[in-house]
């Protein structure tokens, strides 16, 4: 017998506010043709003016804290990845802590960007076995459509963005065997070499004293900026290779994998990856379709709708891949 991490709770919240390829043709120049042909993506949701970050992550929360069996007093962590946060400062986990009314607990925020979901669940799995906590909340959240260029320079962003919140609980476990619920590993890598490829620049400190100005307004610097074809070729290949190493590391047939749970940054992207390891088409869940790219909150998103459509079933071996900016990319592997 070992302890371990297991999947307790899953939950998810999208804006109702749907925006189609139709509605963003009206934008900007752009087509739905061009966009499902080059990403896959349909529709994507964004929110209304007055809703945060935050607000998107506590309808996720209290869902997936729900379908755990628990209640928020059962909680003793947070980990919230986002990289559009409430404010600058304090991490948007301690204003969904409040938001919550949830009692003093350690409270972590995380920025590893498309990434920020397997960096948290590996964090998540490592407090458990530690001994230190027993019900890790962790949450994935992005509002994107307010950070968006949406004049026609945009076009190449700002269509494969969509808002929404994803979040699972992370319980304590004892594992008597392989074919218990429990998160069997994680690899996590990161190269910032690249991490101006797909960045946000403006606010900041490495800028003047004023972190922004005109001038920099006027670049436009406080839009993301992002080389399309590097990030599509580095996602590809990095997020074989992690899949790869958490198969080969705990000795796992590929073909013994249920479901495949991809970061959702572009349909294409999967079904390259699903190509380079001979995984059948059907075996990857995908919801890029309706939602767009989520970052932080497209794997959680992905569990829920997957559990809601009858494909993600108690016992199933799940594998994830997640790559993103930074550049930043992981892997995990958990019997659900
Ligand atoms: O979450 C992780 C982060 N993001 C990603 O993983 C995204 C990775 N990259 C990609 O998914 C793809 O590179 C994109 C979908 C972003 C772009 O596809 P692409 O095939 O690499 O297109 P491109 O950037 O090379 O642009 C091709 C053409 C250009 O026109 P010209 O120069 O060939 O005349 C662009 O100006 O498509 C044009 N274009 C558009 N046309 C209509 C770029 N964006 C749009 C648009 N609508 N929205």
């Amino acid at each position: 017998m070992s302890i371990g991490s297991r999947i307790t709770g899953v939950g998810s919240y999208v804006p109702p506010k749907v925006l189609t390829n139709f509605d963003i043709e009206e934008m900007m120049e752009t087509s739905d043709e061009w966009i499902q042909q080059r990403t896959g993506i349909k529709q994507r949701r964004w929110v209304e003016e007055n809703v945060s970050t935050s607000d998107l992550a506590v309808e996720a929360s209290k869902k997936a804290i729900e379908n755990a069996g628990l209640t928020k007093d059962d909680i003793d962590m947070i980990i919230f990845a986002t990289l559009s946060p409430d404010h600058d400062f304090p991490g948007t986990g301690c204003f969904l802590q409040a938001k919550l009314e949830m009692p003093a607990i350690s409270v972590l925020d995380i920025r590893q960007q498309c990434s920020g979901f397997l960096y948290g669940l590996s964090i998540a799995d490592n407090f458990i076995k530690a001994g230190t906590h027993k019900n890790i909340l962790l949450v994935g959240a992005e509002i994107h459509s307010k950070g968006l260029d949406k004049t026609p320079e945009g076009r190449n962003v700002a269509v494969l963005f969509g808002d929404g919140a994803g979040a699972v609980v992370v319980s304590r476990t004892e594992v008597n065997s392989p074919t218990d619920s429990h998160i069997i590993n994680h690899f996590l890598y990161a190269d910032g070499a690249h991490a101006k490829e797909l960045w946000l620049p403006a606010p900041g400190n490495a800028f003047g004293a004023e972190r922004i100005n005109k001038a920099m307004l006027d670049e436009k610097l406080q839009y993301p900026q992002m080389n399309g074809r590097n990030v599509f070729i580095h996602a590809t290949k990095c997020m074989a290779k992690v899949l790869g190493e958490a198969l080969q590391r705990s000795g796992t047939d590929i073909n013994d994998v249920d479901i495949f749970l991809f970061h959702q940054a572009n349909l294409r992207i999967n079904q390259k990856v699903a190509e380079i390891l001979q995984i059948p088409e059907e075996k990857v869940f995908n919801t890029i379709q309706d939602f767009a790219n989520t970052t932080a909150a497209t794997i959680p998103i992905g569990m829920d709708e997957a559990i809601k459509a009858g494909k993600l079933k108690p016992g199933m071996l799940v594998a994830s891949a997640a790559f993103g900016s930074g550049f930043t990319w992981a892997s995990a592997l958990w019997r659900q």
